[in-house]
This record gives structure tokens, sequence and C-alpha cells, in this order.
């Protein structure tokens, strides 16, 4: 019988390890919890400060061009295909716009659009499509490969979609990025902003 008596402590035993169990779990998820919170906070910032990159692509009249061609001044990127027909057109218009606003300070910013289409979009299509806003833009397109790494550096996501009758749409991030004459994220717009809101913004940073 004697033997048989510590299992009167049985009960108390297994909830002083339950008790342990519970505290050691929620400490636990309590550090990871937190972690994850900064670690998200962290990754956020790390985007924004890698928005961009080194790109090497071809230009409207077939010149292969680099990033590091457009130092000293500033880059407003916006990423699209010729056959769009509205998001695109209607950016571009903005731009152009925006910058005919800025008056001498446009000479500082250079508008480039970047297909997200290059299998379509030849140097010689981005040429005409680009006269109709005006002179002072930049296409570039490239190979398939040169265009996912710069759409990859600037978070650009685009898809292709199939449309009736075999052709295809793309579809595309409708951001608009302003880098720095570094060549460094400066900021972002989006086409809500109208064309006064960004010719004023870009001319308080020029
Ligand atoms: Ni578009």
């Amino acid at each position: 019988m004697a033997i048989k008596t510590p299992k009167a402590w049985m009960p108390y035993v297994i909830l002083a390890a339950a008790l342990l169990f519970t505290a050691v779990a929620s400490t636990a998820l309590w550090i990871i919890g937190n972690h994850q919170r900064a670690s998200i906070g962290a990754s956020e910032t790390q985007t924004k400060a890698q928005i961009g990159g080194p790109f090497t692509l071809t230009d409207q009249n077939g010149q292969r061009r680099t990033d590091a061609d457009f130092r000293g001044r500033y880059m407003l990127i916006f990423f699209g295909f010729t056959n769009c027909p509205d998001v695109c057109p209607t950016t571009l218009s903005v731009f152009s716009e925006a910058l005919n606003k800025l008056g001498p300070k446009a000479d500082r910013v250079v508008p480039i659009f970047i297909s997200v289409d290059p299998e379509r979009d030849t140097p010689e299509l981005l040429k005409s499509y680009l006269a109709s806003f005006g002179p002072r833009f930049v296409g570039l397109t490239g190979t398939p490969d040169e265009v996912a790494k710069v759409a990859k550096a600037y978070r650009v996501y685009y898809q292709k979609r199939a449309l009736e009758g075999g052709a295809y749409a793309v579809d595309h991030s409708s951001v608009i990025y302003l880098m720095d004459d570094k060549g460094k994220f400066a900021a972002y717009y989006t086409l809500e902003r109208g064309p006064d809101a960004l010719a004023a913004d870009l001319a308080k940073r020029l």
C-alpha cells in the first residue's frame, strides 16, 4: 500500500508540468511574434531602399542603354506595353503634361517607358508609339530575360493574359517611380495624382 501512495501526487505533478509547458510555450510564441513584427518592419524599409538597380536595355533608336546613362538627371519610370488600351497611354500623357508644366526644370527629368511586352515591342514600334507623347521620352525594351530582370529590380509585376482570337494583353503594375540623380529611389506615384500634382511634386524636388 505504501508503494501506491506516491500516485496521489501525480495530478499535482501533471498540473505543474502543464503550467510549466504553457509558460514556456507562450514565452516562445511571444518571442516569435515580436521577431516577425520586427522583420516585417525591416523588410518594408529594405524594399523601399532596394527599388531599382542596374539595367541594360535597348532604346527606341536601337542603342544599348544602361541606368548609368541617366545619372545626373531624375528618371521618371513607368512599365507598360504599346498595345495597352488605357493605363499606359494615360500615364504617358500625364508625364508629358506634367513635364510641360515644369518649364526648364523638365530638362532634369527623363521620362522612361520600359516595355513589359518585349516580344512585340521592338525599338521601331516604341519609337513610333512614343512620338505621339512628345520628344522627351526614352523607350526601353530588350530580351525577355533583360525585361524580367529590370521588372524584378523595380518590383513590377507583369503577366500575359490570353485574349479571344489568339492575341494577348499584358497585365502589369501601374506604379510610377521617380529615381534621383544618383539612380536611387526617390518617390512613387499613382495615376490618381494627375499632371498638376505630379508637376508640383517634381518642382519641389528638382
Ligand atoms: Ni498598360
